[in-house]
């Protein structure tokens, strides 16, 4: 089993995968500065793998863009366990926020990558799991979308994912060793089956399943749903909604096939290949939870698509990995954290 650094593992997919990386027997040090996570995260996630698991749990507050918070966070194992991998969430990843302040979003996404990927260099560690999106295709120009289609963002957040992509692939190929796999995300939503870690977004939630879930434990009056005219089968918008512990294992998949590869250089969907409307997420979370969804249709979101649904068949082949939760299950998960945890980790 690896010494791992986790960066962002306090956030929603970086805690899920804390777990499935402690159950796989992994010993990690998480980086989290909790700008957009919860220390109590950590908490059950620990609580969560028992007393062995937690005891290969280190947390260390800190921001990757520090270069002394990294030199903590890569010397803060165990017996001074040198990190043999790095699997890289830490960042931001709100759309409409990065078009507000693409200066921020610049210096921590892609400005933080550069720094956490120096002390990598500085400490020998070249094995990399890096949290890219499906937002860098952008306006897909065929759907499902493969690997191979165009990198063609539109918004400052994409932009980000984009060029740390690019970065990843220049250090590839200017210094041999790097093992490198950047991981394209779908949708994630739902949550642990234990309703003990889930999605806690700050403030309003920008994505839909969030906001779902907290009308439906009346935190907020009614959803609105972007769009009844698209061209779609209802015309309401239609995504690829991916099981947060479907996304978790394919972390780790993706860190075993890159511990046992030379250099390499891999880009991967990481989605379920199958689309789902807003109405039909309203419609299967309502029967989740037992109670119906105030929504209102209103216009379209700017920067939207109508569809956009992944092509995951490069995962299953490389990794032998492909999601095993449908879209129900995402549904009952997500109303068990939610009902537990009305306001997310907050007392
Ligand atoms: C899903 C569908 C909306 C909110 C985002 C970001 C990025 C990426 C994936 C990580 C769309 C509709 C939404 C609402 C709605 N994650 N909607 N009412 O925009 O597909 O992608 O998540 O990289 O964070 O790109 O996700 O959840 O915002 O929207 O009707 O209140 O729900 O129009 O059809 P999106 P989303």
């Amino acid at each position: 089993m690896a010494q791992l650094l986790i960066t962002g593992g306090a956030g929603f997919i970086g805690s899920h995968t804390c777990v499935v990386l402690l159950e796989a027997g992994h010993s990690l040090v998480v980086l989290d500065n909790y700008s957009n996570g919860s220390p109590e995260a950590l908490q059950r996630v620990a609580s969560l793998v028992g007393p062995d698991g937690a005891r290969r749990l280190c947390v260390v507050e800190g921001d990757i863009r520090n270069p002394s918070d990294l030199e903590r966070a890569f010397h803060a194992a165990p017996a001074g366990a040198p990190v043999e991998a790095v699997v890289h969430f830490a960042g931001l990843k709100a759309v409409g926020d990065s078009v507000n302040d693409p200066l921020t979003y610049w210096d921590v996404n892609v400005g933080g990558s550069r720094s956490l990927l120096a002390a990598m260099q500085r400490q020998g560690c070249r094995t990399l799991v890096f949290s890219s999106s499906a937002t860098v295709y952008g306006f897909p120009t065929q759907v499902p979308i493969a690997e191979t289609a165009p990198v063609h963002p539109i918004n400052p957040y994409g932009h980000s994912k984009a060029a740390v992509e690019q970065l990843l692939a220049d250090l590839a190929a200017s210094e041999a060793g790097w093992r490198i796999a950047r991981l394209r995300y779908f949708n994630p939503v739902g949550a642990h089956p234990s309703g003990a870690i889930g999605e806690d977004p700050l403030g309003t939630p920008n994505n839909l399943f969030p906001f779902i879930t907290q009308v439906a434990v009346g935190r907020r009056p009614v959803v609105s749903v972007f769009g009844g005219d698209w061209p779609t089968q209802d015309g309401t918008g239609v995504r690829d909604y991916i099981h947060v512990m479907d996304l978790a294992e394919g972390h780790g998949a993706a860190l075993e096939h890159l511990l046992t590869q030379g250099d390499t250089l891999l880009t991967l969907n990481l989605g379920s290949g199958q689309g789902h409307s807003v109405l039909e997420v309203l419609r299967c979370f309502e029967t989740a939870c037992g109670r119906s969804i105030p929504h209102q249709i209103v216009a379209q979101r700017p920067g939207d698509t109508a569809i956009t649904v992944a092509d995951p068949s490069r995962a299953q082949q490389v990794l032998g990995w492909r999601t095993q939760r449908s879209l129900r299950q995402i549904c009952e998960d997500g109303w068990a954290w939610q009902r537990a945890n009305p306001q997310g980790y907050r007392p």
